[in-house]
């Protein structure tokens, strides 16, 4: 059976600032962690020449990549991250101060809730759909690099997690999530990098 790995993007720029969305590099913190997991793939899928790293359109992933070599590597807009809207580059607290109403209706239904002029938990999973198709169909290991929002969406299908939990789910940084499908089931690893 073929592993697929997860593994959100290198610590950004806008994760230190705790700024939601944008499309900046990744800190020093996340430059060691793309290195640490390019040492981690080239190890573990290095007899297999059909593996692929697919990443987002985003700079932070497509960073995240670089160290990665002798792999080829596709990017998806379906990986992009959560669209914020209105409220892409601020920090949760500026949402909170700035627009309460919409602060609240996203806590109250987070699944459901589609920021204004961006995406909602529920449109991410339907664009994921030709994802999920082509992953389900690749046959060699494939490497994904993307966001939180979409790697929870992602991971809840292969884990076959409830819709609702979803948004809920804890995909922390600088850890690869490696699932197996075999015979008697999704088999799951974690390799924690780094902090
Ligand atoms: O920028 C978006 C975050 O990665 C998604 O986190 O859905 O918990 O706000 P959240």
């Amino acid at each position: 059976p073929r592993p697929i790995l997860l593994t959100r993007h290198g610590e950004s720029q806008d994760n230190v600032r705790g700024r939601i969305g944008g499309d900046t590099a990744i800190s020093e913190r996340g430059e060691l962690y793309s290195k640490k997991l390019a040492n981690f793939v080239g190890k573990r899928l290095k007899s297999d020449r059909a593996a692929s790293i697919w990443t987002s359109t985003l700079q932070r992933t497509i960073l995240t990549a670089t160290p990665i070599v002798g792999f080829p590597k596709i990017q998806w807009r379906a990986l992009d991250e959560i669209n914020a809207g209105v409220c892409d580059g601020m920090t949760y607290e500026e949402i909170k101060k700035n627009m309460p109403e919409e602060y609240e209706s996203r806590k109250k239904d987070k699944l459901r809730y589609r920021y204004p002029r961006g995406e909602s938990y529920l449109d991410v999973i339907q664009r994921l759909e030709p994802v999920i198709i082509e992953l389900e169909r690749q046959r060699a290991p494939v490497v994904v690099i993307s966001h939180q929002a979409v790697l929870r969406a992602l991971y809840a299908y292969f884990a076959d997690r409830p819709l609702k939990e979803v948004p809920h789910i804890e995909m922390p940084l600088h850890t690869i999530i490696e699932i197996q499908m075999g015979v008697t089931g999704v088999q799951e690893k974690r390799y924690k990098l780094m902090d």
